[in-house]
């Protein structure tokens, strides 16, 4: 047994894109994030801007870099928009930083000082799949609204109901799942969760595996994904070729009301996967009955599942970048822990029309 790194939490989920100001404004207009702090020349950092959006506990970052010499642009025109940095909050980043390198983790960063006026925070970095960074930040003397650098600039929203990250999804290439549930066992001291294989997920064309890692309290989850060989090229296999390598496939966000939140989302021009009008012909004789009235579940095209401990709801958006690379997944857990294993046919089915759309199955 591998003794856990002391995480406390996701602070902050941070993804680079083509243009921040743009991104926070679909973060805030179209998922009903509320802005609240931002970066850039106007606050004394020159050479990026970042804007922090916020909904329940879930605070996503979106940053821009100014110059082409900057390193986040070689990210940026490598993988476009997406995945930079799931951070950790922890009590003692040169603990975690110097445990995680010990057992194996590449090194991005040594631990280091930021301040302004608000306090002082330590911060660390380790690589994890692909260009995918874990950053370690120390806020125990920090009283700002977010990092040294950001002031507050508040644009408040009504929100949609969204309250947490459930879990976050990387794809890695074929062959290299299990390396990678090793890194999260060995560095974080994860333990698999749950795992897939391609009878679990494939239909006739296409096919994956997973393998979900989780810190001890189980409110850290990261499903890692690699493709399979099937009669064409795999959802997972497309990403790789748009990404360039592996990176972040989905971020699972928790609500406590589907249908309240896929409404707002729908009626703000969120785009969702599509399954066929025949899911709803025989999903209730697979699920059984459940508390949200059935015609809502149907109309707002929710997918529901079942494990022996109860059911989850589930949606998946379409890629939110022209990539077909990231996208996003609004999740309400009602007693299940897993992860949707009787939605993957029709999802995939539905992932699949897409893929033929783009010329890529
Ligand atoms: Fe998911």
């Amino acid at each position: 047994m591998i003794e856990p790194l002391p995480l406390k939490s996701i602070h902050h989920v941070e993804l680079l894109v083509g243009n921040a100001k743009q991104a926070a404004f679909y973060y805030r207009k179209a998922f009903g994030f509320s802005q609240l702090a931002y970066a850039g020349p106007e606050t004394g950092v020159r050479d990026q801007a970042s804007y922090v959006l916020q909904q329940g506990d879930i605070r996503l970052v979106v940053s821009t870099p100014m110059f082409p010499t900057d390193p986040m642009s070689v990210h940026l025109q490598k993988h476009g928009d997406g995945v930079l940095d799931i951070a950790f909050l922890v009590d003692d980043v040169d603990a975690c930083y110097n445990e995680a390198v010990g057992r194996g983790a590449r090194a991005a960063l040594p631990p280091y000082d930021r301040a302004d006026e608000f306090g002082r925070i330590r911060r660390a970095k380790i690589r994890a799949y692909g260009d995918t960074l874990h950053s370690f930040i120390s806020l125990a003397d920090y009283r700002g609204p977010f990092l040294p650098g950001y002031q507050l600039r508040r644009r408040p929203s009504a929100g949609a109901g969204l309250k947490k990250i459930d879990h976050i999804v990387g794809n890695v290439e074929d062959g290299r799942m299990n390396d990678w549930g090793t890194y999260y066992n060995k560095v974080l001291g994860f333990h698999q969760f749950m795992s897939f294989d391609d009878k679990d997920i494939s239909t006739e064309f296409t096919a994956l595996r997973s393998k979900v890692m989780a810190d001890p309290t189980g409110t850290i989850k990261f499903p890692i994904n690699e493709p399979a060989a099937g009669r064409k090229k795999s959802q997972i296999a497309e990403y790789l070729d748009y990404n360039l390598g592996a990176g972040v496939q989905h971020i699972a966000l928790l609500t406590d009301d589907i249908v309240h939140t896929v409404s707002v989302l729908r009626d703000n021009g969120v785009e969702f996967l599509q399954v066929p009008p025949s899911y709803y012909d025989i999903v209730w004789d697979r699920v059984g009955d459940v508390d949200e009235r059935k015609d809502d579940i149907r109309e707002l095209g929710i997918l529901v599942d079942r494990d022996e401990s109860g059911y989850l709801l589930q949606l998946f958006t379409k890629p939110v970048e022209d990539r077909p690379t990231l996208f996003y997944e609004i999740i309400q857990r009602k007693g299940c822990e897993a992860f949707g294993k009787g939605n993957f046919k029709s999802l995939f089915q539905a992932i699949e029309r897409e893929q033929a759309e783009r010329g890529n199955l």
